[in-house]
């Protein structure tokens, strides 16, 4: 049933190439507009709509962290995320045309599924976007969307959450279609490479032997932290989620921007530093910042691990350990950056001894607030 991997979570990584298509299966059209069908919120509710916000745990909460980005560049809606576990304790501010994005590969997270009967009682529209046909988040929202990831059986979720941005992606998109807002060329074109980025997982695939080397040199260390900026900071919060839960090893990821506003101290020599560097066309600003950055840390002893576009030749002289990603759009970056860090995570979790399926003290779906 692992399909001949050692496994369950390195036959899921390996699957996430199909996972990305699944997930868009039929959801566009030839003239590249989106037919979401199962999203049975009129128009005119998803037109009228003033916010949304987003709640979710754990790594479906990160999706959600780089879905604002999209949501609000693509739809202009002010969008807030916020972990499932502390949303109905601060009496959040919720009306009619609020619309709740709950994510959850699951559907049965107990935090989740609070706050979205909280949600529903203050009037909110709830739209799901979950892994598991016919469970509770979905029978409990106004409607879902689907991820098509097909069963996730190892702890640590990693296709699941790229068919969650997936998802997102093209929620992001529809909002912006029906609303007519932006769907101009910029979109096209990123529907257009959506169609393509599951043959880019598979590449970044391919390439992942030197971190599997990698990972297992540092498999004796204490810290590893994580860096980005942009989309690349919730990527950098999910390698370093990966690296606790599978690894128990100290790992935390850091907004690039805030490193002088204290974490640099934490820099020593030979600290392994993995940063997510964003594009260095669209982002320029950002990309010339991060690179500052990896200077910054790397003069102070840090051991650089660079996950760079292909291309990106300015990173070369700073990094340690390059590794290279496909070009994609900005805000798509992700579906592709945190592949190797899901890598990463299960091989240093293997040399170090650790049951990789089942962490310890984790449950796959956690029922209990
Ligand atoms: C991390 C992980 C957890 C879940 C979280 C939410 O690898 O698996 O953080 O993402 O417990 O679970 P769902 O998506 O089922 O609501």
């Amino acid at each position: 049933e692992k399909g001949g991997y050692d496994y369950f979570m390195l036959k899921e990584i390996a699957e996430q190439p199909k996972a990305v298509a699944d997930t868009l299966l039929g959801r566009i059209d030839a003239t590249g507009r989106l037919t979401l069908d199962e999203v049975r919120i009129p128009d005119a509710v998803l037109r009228e709509a003033d916010k949304i916000v987003i709640i979710a745990c754990g790594t479906a909460f990160h999706a959600g962290l780089i879905a604002k980005y999209a949501i609000e560049h693509w739809t202009r809606i002010p969008c807030e995320v916020e972990l499932a576990s502390e949303f109905r304790y601060r009496d959040p501010i919720l009306g009619q045309r609020t619309l709740v994005i709950a994510i959850s590969q699951s559907g049965e997270t107990m935090d989740t599924l609070m706050a979205l009967r909280h949600a529903r009682e203050q009037g909110a529209k709830v739209l799901a976007v979950c892994n598991t046909n016919g469970s509770t988040i979905p029978r409990e929202s106004d409607a879902v969307l689907y991820t098509h990831a097909g069963p996730e059986v190892a702890v640590a979720s990693t296709k699941a959450f790229l068919t969650q941005l997936v998802a997102c992606y093209l929620l992001a998109l529809y909002l912006g279609q029906v609303r007519g807002t932006k769907w101009g060329d910029e979109i096209h074109a990123v529907v257009r490479e959506l169609a393509r980025i599951g043959d880019e997982v598979e590449r970044v695939l391919e390439t992942m032997e030197p971190v599997r080397a990698l990972a297992r040199s540092l498999a004796h260390k204490d810290t590893v932290l994580f860096l980005g900026r942009h989309v690349g900071y919730p990527v950098a919060l999910e390698g370093a989620l990966k690296l606790k839960e599978l690894a128990y090893m100290h790992a935390e990821g850091f907004a690039a921007g805030e490193l002088k506003h204290g974490p640099i101290a934490l820099i020593e020599e030979d600290l392994p530093v993995v940063v997510v560097v964003p594009s260095p066309k669209g982002r320029s600003v950002l990309h010339d910042k991060i690179v500052s950055n990896i200077q910054e840390i790397r003069a102070r002893g840090a051991r650089t691990i660079v996950i760079a576009e292909e291309g990106d030749e300015t990173v070369v002289p700073y990094a340690d350990h390059l590794v290279r990603i496909p070009a994609t759009p900005t805000l798509l970056q992700p579906l592709v950056s945190t592949v190797p860090l899901q890598v990463f995570a299960c091989e240093l979790a293997t040399a170090r001894g650790n049951e990789v399926d089942q962490p310890r003290n984790l449950a796959k779906s956690v029922t209990v607030e």
